[in-house]
């Protein structure tokens, strides 16, 4: 059998830990994650974030800010050079993140956020779509399309709300021939569940993280390390070169 030519591609945060971006809930090596740090029912959940905007729109404020110093890792750009690779000789790579950081798109590749984009914002109030935040955002803020005050919020998908793409998953999923799983933990459904339906389809799958995840049984293969070096070392069989 040849080297699998339509691969899902699944990233969590581990990928972008060595770009200086915090994981949500740490890793082998002892460091804490955000969620350790901060309550996330507060800061990742609609109802925490209507009885507090303000403060929830400053921890995001922040962390956008972060994700505009940091730059992409080899991770990211072997996986968009994979993508392109694959795509030139009539394969595909479907790329679809939980990270709300933009570093795959920087790194040259297409991506589906399933978890919004942190550089966004939407209006909770009007149909306006997703616009890009300039600095921070604000209560006080308006909304340039309905006009109302203190209705914008970060375009981030939080507990309890339904993550972005899902159709358009469940189609790329039904054609892959590999599902590689890469920096996550498989805390989160519905991302965590993504390796089962693989399963039930026939399709392989393979772990690729600092530390076996929580669904790590589940997967075919593993290469256990930091993603700037497994993942670089995984896409060398397609001729891929940093
Ligand atoms: N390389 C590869 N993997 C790493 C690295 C690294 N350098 N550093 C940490 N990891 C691994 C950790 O071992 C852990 O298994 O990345 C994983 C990060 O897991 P989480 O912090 O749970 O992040 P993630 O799986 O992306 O979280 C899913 O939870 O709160 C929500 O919406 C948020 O999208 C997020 C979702």
């Amino acid at each position: 059998m040849g080297k699998p030519s339509r691969i899902f591609v699944l990233t969590g945060s581990g990928i972008s830990a060595e770009s200086g971006i915090s994981t949500y809930r740490g890793g082998a090596d002892g460091e804490e994650g955000l969620w350790s740090e901060v309550d996330f029912q507060k800061y990742a959940s609609p109802e925490g974030f209507s009885e507090d905007p303000e403060g929830v729109h400053h921890f995001y404020n922040v962390r956008r800010k972060q994700v505009r110093e940091v730059q992409p890792n080899s991770a990211h750009y072997a996986l968009a050079q994979l993508q392109s690779k694959l795509r030139e000789s009539g394969g595909d790579l479907t790329l679809v993140t939980q990270n709300v950081d933009d570093l795959h798109e920087r790194a040259g590749a297409e991506v589906l956020h399933m978890h919004g984009e942190i550089l966004k914002g939407i209006c909770d109030m009007c149909p306006r779509p997703a616009f890009e935040v300039q600095g921070d955002l604000h209560i006080s803020d308006g909304c340039d399309a309905c006009g109302r005050i203190g209705t914008l919020r970060p375009d981030v998908v939080w507990f309890g709300e339904m993550p972005y793409h899902m159709e358009a998953i469940d189609v790329a999923l039904s054609k892959a021939d590999l599902f590689v799983s890469i920096g996550t933990s498989g805390a989160v459904y519905p991302a965590a569940g993504f390796v089962q339906e693989a399963k039930m389809r026939g399709i392989k799958t393979m772990e690729l993280n600092l530390e076996p995840s929580d669904n790590a049984y589940a997967f075919d293969t593993a290469d256990y390390g930091k993603a700037g070096e497994v993942v670089p070392r995984w896409a060398a069989q397609w001729g891929v070169s940093l």
